[in-house]
């Protein structure tokens, strides 16, 4: 290929040889990096991505229909978020800018703080750590509890005059578990810090979960001292990629995170987030996804989800030597090996060589699984080949596996 004389019958064929050795997410083979809640959705949400593809979110003035969609959506979401009057925020690209714009916004906050600092746990997610390189930043990680979530006490006794945000996550990555969102919110109004809450991963279904399933604490603006809220739709509200939103209690502090300047030739340019030129893509995906299902095909999928989650729970907990890290407070599972000869890592190798994907997590060696609502239809096949993985591992006398990486680089 690349020779430039393909006609588009070739061209798609070629992309269509070049997925075959990807995995196969779409048949529900991936509980990492991907969402998938009903086959029709995913068409509806890459149909709506293809007609925005090539619209530019950068300025909506020439699309009025992308400014329509972005405020229905921060809608839609600020609402689960029981977001009060007055709150704003925006549609960013997904959790990692909404993180970056967060710090970035308390940094610009606090201008006459000379070394900002962020109060952290070590659960937090990694993009905490980019938005603290790109905007000189220091991140001061306070480790977790034995139950992985975040220590209070710990966080408050970290807090400074130059503390310009706390961060609590609903849930946390790494292990699923929901951080104690109240207690670090008296705290973060007793010290007059801004306190955010992760919820990039969870929002779309803890919100759902709450009063269709009955049971979750509040995690949201309901707590006072929440000060921002970060949901994404590429995740659980099962748009396409690129889609997350932030919202802030009040449009001073949002507006804290808006760059504008008119120091060059080209005139007057704002935009809000990390990116300039923005594909509508993302924003029409999103709202394809919320006009579909509403809160009631949210509730709806967050409930099997969450269903299916605790049945792999205990499926997992049946083979040994495996056992899960925690119960999961949400739709993630983090799980790991009690036997030497059988290393975690070395049972996602053999995962993947049947053609599933987990993440491999460290410290200590830990595989994690994000449960969509499609996977209840590969609950019998994925046991079966975990069951038949471990064993795989015990006959070849693995002392490892590979580690491989949350992100990568190239
Ligand atoms: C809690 C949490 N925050 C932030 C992110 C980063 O999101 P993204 O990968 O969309 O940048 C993730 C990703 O899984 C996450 O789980």
């Amino acid at each position: 290929m690349a020779n430039g004389a393909e006609d588009p019958g070739q061209v798609i064929s070629a992309l269509e040889d070049l997925r075959r050795s990807d995995i196969d997410w779409r048949n529900g083979r991936a509980f990492s990096l991907t969402y998938l809640a009903t086959p029709e959705a995913l068409e509806l949400s890459e149909r709506a991505y293809a007609m925005y593809a090539g619209e530019n979110a950068l300025n909506v003035a020439a699309f009025p229909s992308l400014r329509r969609m972005q405020s229905e959506v921060l809608g839609f979401v600020s609402e689960l978020c029981h977001a009060p009057s007055g709150a704003a925020g925006f549609m960013t690209s997904g959790g990692t800018e909404s993180l970056l714009m967060v710090s970035y916004a308390a940094k610009q906050r606090r201008p006459e703080v000379a070394r900002p600092n962020i109060v952290l746990p070590t659960s937090a997610h990694a993009a905490f750590e980019k938005a603290c390189a790109y905007f000189g930043i220091e991140s001061r990680r306070v480790p977790v509890r034995a139950d992985w979530r975040a220590d209070a006490a710990a966080m408050r006794d970290a807090i400074d005059d130059s503390t310009v945000l706390m961060v609590a996550s609903a849930p946390q990555y790494p292990q699923g578990v929901v951080d104690p969102i109240a207690e670090l919110g008296d705290i973060a109004l007793s010290r007059g810090v801004p306190l955010h809450v992760d919820s990039c991963i969870g929002g779309m279904v803890l919100a759902f979960l709450e009063p269709f399933a009955g049971g979750t604490v509040p995690f949201d603006f309901r707590i006072e001292g929440v000060t921002s809220i970060s949901v994404d739709l590429h995740k659980y509200g099962y748009a396409a990629k690129g889609s997350g939103v932030i919202v802030y209690r009040s449009r001073e502090l949002r507006d804290k995170q808006v760059f504008v300047t008119d120091n060059w030739l080209g005139g007057m340019y704002g935009s809000s987030g990390v990116l300039g030129t923005k594909s509508g893509g993302p924003i029409a995906s999103s709202w394809a996804m919320i006009n579909h299902f509403g809160r009631e095909g949210y509730a709806k999928l967050a409930a099997l989800t969450r269903a299916t989650t605790l049945l792999l729970v205990d499926a997992i907990t049946a083979i040994d030597p495996l056992f899960v890290m925690t119960k999961p407070d949400s739709t993630l599972i983090c799980f790991g090996s009690a036997d030497p000869a059988v290393p975690a890592h070395a049972v996602a190798d053999a995962l993947a060589a049947r053609g599933w994907w987990v993440d491999r997590q460290s410290p200590p060696p830990m595989l994690h699984m994000t449960v969509s609502a499609h996977h209840d239809k590969v609950v019998d096949d994925f046991v079966a080949a975990l069951r038949a993985s471990v064993a795989d591992v015990r006959a070849s006398n693995a002392t490892d596996g590979s580690s491989g990486a949350y992100g990568t680089v190239e």
